[in-house]
C-alpha cells in the first residue's frame, strides 16, 4: 500500500516537473491547464524524441517509456497508456505536435483572456485547434477516460497520499519512534537530512547531544565513538573527545540549500534508461531533493547516473577536523521556502540549549521572497519591513535554542539575474531532439501557464529581471541590517552576500564556464559542481573573517578511525 501511495505521489510529482518549487501538492493558482498542461506536452514531447531516436512508431516508444521505469511504477504507466494511448498514438500519426494532443486531451486549454502557451512553434493556432477538437471528436469516451486517471483519489490510496503529505510538509523524519526529530531511515526527511538516529527507542539519544559519563556504555551522541579503553580504563569518548571543541552544523534554507536536483536524463530521449529510473523511490521520498550531497550537509560521494561531480561540504570540513562531530548535521531547507515559511520552518530544527554542543547555523533564503508565478509577481514579493521582521522572528528563535557558543551566519539572496545572462542562448535538454527549445522559451511557456518558479528571473523581460534583482538587493541589505543590529544571547553572528560572484570565479579560474554550475533542468538551481564550490567559498570566507568559529583539529582523529573505522557510516 505504501508502494502504491509513493507511485501514485510519484506519478504527481513526475507529472508537476517543471512547478516542483511550487509547495507540494499544494493548489496552484495556475491557467490553461497549468502543470497539468506542461506534464502532458514534456511527456508526449519524450514520446516523440523516443520515436526519433530509436526509428520506432509512436506506440512503441510509449511501451519503451514505461519500460525504463521501476516495477511498482511499470504499472501505473502502463494503466495511463491504456487510457491515453489511443488517442495520443492517433494523434501523432495525423501528425499533430505534443501541443496538439494535449489540448485534444483537455488537459491544456486557451481560458478566455489569457495568452495561448504553447512549447512548439506554431504555423496556425487557429488550424491547431480545429486539429485538436477533431482529434477529441474521433475519441467520444475521452471524457470518461479522463475521469479514471486521477489516481490519487482512489479511496485509500488517497489517505496515504495524505499522510506522506503531512511528512514532507512537517519537515520532520516520517519514521522517528522516540520523537527527537532523527530518525532511522535515510529518505522522508531521515539521515539524507539529519544525522542517523543511533537508538531511536530513546529520546535522550541522538546526533549533537553531549556524552554522558565519557559514554562508557551508551553512545549518547551518535557519534560511533563509545565504550571503555580496557588499558586505561577510561571511556574512548573521554580520551578522543574529551579536549575538542564540538560543533554541528545546520542550515535554515530553500531548494538551494536543500540542493534541488532534477536528473536532465530523465528529460532526454538520449539519455534514458532503466539506470537512470533505478533510484526513483529513493529520489521521490527526498522530495527530488540531495541534501546528502549538498555545500552544507553533504556527507556522501554517490555513483548514481544522475548526478556527476564530488561533494564537498562545511560538514564534511568539522567531521575532517575533529571526527568527534561525526553525524552532527541538520539539513532544515525546504523547497519554495521563504523567510515567511521559515518563521515556521525552522522550529523543525533540534538543538537543546543545555543538553547539546554548540551549532553552526547557516541561514540563507536566496530566491523566494522575490519568486513567485503570479503574473504580477512584483506584488507577491516580500518587502523589505515584512523581510526585516521575519529574519528578526527567526534570529530571536535561535537563542531560545542553541547551546551557548554556537555561530550563526546569515547570507543575501542571490542575484538571479546571472541566469537569464548564463542561459538564454543555450538549448534546454529537453530540445537536444527533435525541434531545439531554448531557456527562454521554456521560461516563458512556464509563466504562460503561471507555474513559473520565478517569473521575476526567468523571463526574457529584461526590465523585470532588473526589478527583480533590485529588490532582491533591498532584502538582503534588511537582513544584514537585523543581524548587526540583532544582539544575541546565546551565538554570535555574521553576514556575507550569496557569493555567486566568487563561485563563478573560482569555476573559470578552474577552467570551467559559468553555465556548466546552473542545473540544466530547471535552469535555476545550482549543481553539483556548484555546490561543492560554494562549501569551497564559504569555508575560505570563515577562515579569513570568523577564524575563531572554526574549531581546532582534533589530535585523536586517527586513532578514532583505529578504533572505530568509519564511526557506523551515515545509513
Ligand atoms: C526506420 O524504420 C523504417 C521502418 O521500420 C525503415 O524503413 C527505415 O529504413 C528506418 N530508418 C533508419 C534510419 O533506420
Ligand atoms: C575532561 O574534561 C573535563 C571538563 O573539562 C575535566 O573535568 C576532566 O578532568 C577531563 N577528563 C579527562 C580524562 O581529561
Ligand atoms: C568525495 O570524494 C572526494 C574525492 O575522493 C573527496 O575529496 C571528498 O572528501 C569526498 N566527500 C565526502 C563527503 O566523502
Ligand atoms: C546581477 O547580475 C547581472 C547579470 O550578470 C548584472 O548585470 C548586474 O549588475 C548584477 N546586479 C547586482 C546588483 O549585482
Ligand atoms: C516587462 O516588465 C515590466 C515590469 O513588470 C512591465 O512594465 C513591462 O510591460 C514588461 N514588458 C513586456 C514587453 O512585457
Ligand atoms: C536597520 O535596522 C534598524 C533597527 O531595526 C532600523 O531602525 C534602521 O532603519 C535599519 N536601517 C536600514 C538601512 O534598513
Amino acid at each position: 500500500m505504501l508502494k502504491a501511495a509513493i507511485g501514485c505521489i510519484s506519478l504527481l510529482l513526475i507529472i508537476s516537473l517543471p512547478s516542483i518549487e511550487c509547495r507540494f501538492m499544494d493548489g496552484i493558482n495556475s491557467v490553461n491547464g497549468g502543470t497539468n498542461c506542461a506534464t502532458c506536452t514534456i511527456l508526449l514531447g519524450i514520446v516523440d524524441h523516443l520515436a526519433i531516436v530509436y526509428n520506432e512508431s509512436a506506440a512503441q516508444a510509449l511501451e519503451h517509456l514505461c519500460s525504463f521505469l521501476p516495477d511498482d511504477y511499470k504499472i501505473y504507466c502502463k494503466t495511463a497508456v491504456d487510457f491515453l494511448g489511443p488517442i495520443i498514438i492517433d494523434g501523432f500519426i495525423k501528425g499533430d505536435n505534443p501541443d496538439v494532443i494535449c489540448h485534444g486531451l483537455t488537459l491544456c486549454s486557451d481560458d478566455p483572456g489569457q495568452a495561448k502557451c504553447r512549447i512548439y512553434p506554431s504555423k496556425s493556432t487557429a488550424a491547431d485547434a480545429e486539429n485538436a477538437l477533431k482529434l477529441r471528436e474521433r475519441h467520444p469516451d475521452l471524457s470518461l477516460h479522463l475521469s479514471k486517471i486521477k489516481i490519487c483519489q482512489i479511496p485509500g490510496i488517497a489517505e496515504i497520499c495524505k499522510i506522506l503529505n503531512n511528512a514532507f510538509n512537517n519537515h520532520i523524519p516520517a519514521v522517528d519512534l522516540d520523537n527527537d526529530k532523527f530518525g532511522t531511515e535515510p529518505t522522508l526527511r531521515g539521515s539524507s537530512w539529519r544525522g542517523k538516529d543511533c537508538n531511536d527507542f530513546s529520546s535522550q539519544v541522538y546526533p549533537g547531544a553531549q556524552s554522558v559519563d565519557g559514554d562508557s556504555v551508551i553512545d549518547h551522541n551518535c557519534n560511533g565513538i563509545y565504550g571503555l579503553d580496557s588499558t586505561t580504563g577510561q571511556p574512548w569518548e573521554t580520551e578522543f573527545c574529551n579536549d575538542t571543541q564540538r560543533l554541528g552544523i545546520a542550515v535554515l534554507g530553500d531548494s538551494i540549500s536543500a540542493h534541488f536536483h532534477l536528473p536532465e536524463q530523465w528529460l532526454d530521449a538520449k539519455q534514458l534508461s532503466t539506470a537512470v529510473f533505478q533510484h526513483l523511490t529513493f529520489i521521490l521520498e527526498n522530495e527530488l531533493d540531495w541534501p546528502q550531497l549538498s555545500a552544507s550537509t553533504g556527507h556522501l560521494n554517490v555513483s548514481w547516473p544522475n548526478i556527476q561531480g564530488q561533494t564537498r561540504s562545511l560538514y564534511a570540513r568539522l567531521f575532517d577536523l575533529d571526527h568527534c562531530n561525526h553525524r552532527d548535521y541538520q539539513n532544515i531547507a525546504v523547497n519554495g521556502a521563504r523567510s515567511g515559511s521559515m518563521t515556521d520552518i525552522m522550529k523543525a530544527l533540534a538543538r537543546h540549549p543545555k543538553n547539546d554542543v554548540p551549532l553552526l547555523v547557516i541561514y540563507s533564503l536566496v530566491g523566494n521572497d522575490v519568486c513567485n508565478g503570479h503574473p504580477d509577481t512584483i506584488d507577491h514579493m516580500t518587502t523589505v519591513a515584512e523581510m526585516t521582521q521575519n529574519v528578526l522572528t527567526t534570529l530571536q528563535y535561535l537563542d531560545t535554542v542553541l547551546p551557548k557558543g554556537s555561530h550563526v551566519l546569515t547570507t543575501g539572496l542571490a542575484n538571479g539575474s546571472f541566469l537569464y545572462a548564463l542561459l538564454h542562448d543555450r538549448i534546454h535538454p529537453f530540445g537536444r531532439v527533435g525541434p531545439p527549445v531554448s531557456y527562454p522559451q521554456i521560461y516563458d511557456y512556464l509563466s504562460c501557464l503561471q507555474i513559473s518558479p520565478c517569473n521575476g528571473w526567468m523571463t526574457s523581460n529584461g526590465t523585470l529581471r532588473d526589478l527583480t534583482t533590485q529588490r532582491a538587493v533591498e532584502l538582503s541589505a534588511a537582513i544584514k541590517n537585523v543581524s548587526f543590529t540583532y544582539q544575541p544571547a546565546q551565538y554570535d553572528i555574521d553576514y556575507l552576500d550569496f557569493p555567486f560572484d566568487e563561485v563563478i570565479q573560482e569555476w573559470i579560474a578552474q577552467g570551467g564556464e559559468p553555465w556548466q554550475l546552473i542545473e540544466s533542468v530547471d535552469g535555476f538551481h545550482i549543481n553539483q559542481y556548484g555546490h561543492a564550490l560554494v562549501s569551497d567559498v564559504l569555508w575560505s570566507w570563515l577562515q579569513k573573517n570568523r577564524p575563531q568559529w572554526i574549531p581546532p583539529m582534533n589530535p585523536h582523529n586517527a586513532d578514532i578511525e583505529r578504533v572505530f573505522k568509519d564511526q557506523g557510516g551515515y545509513d
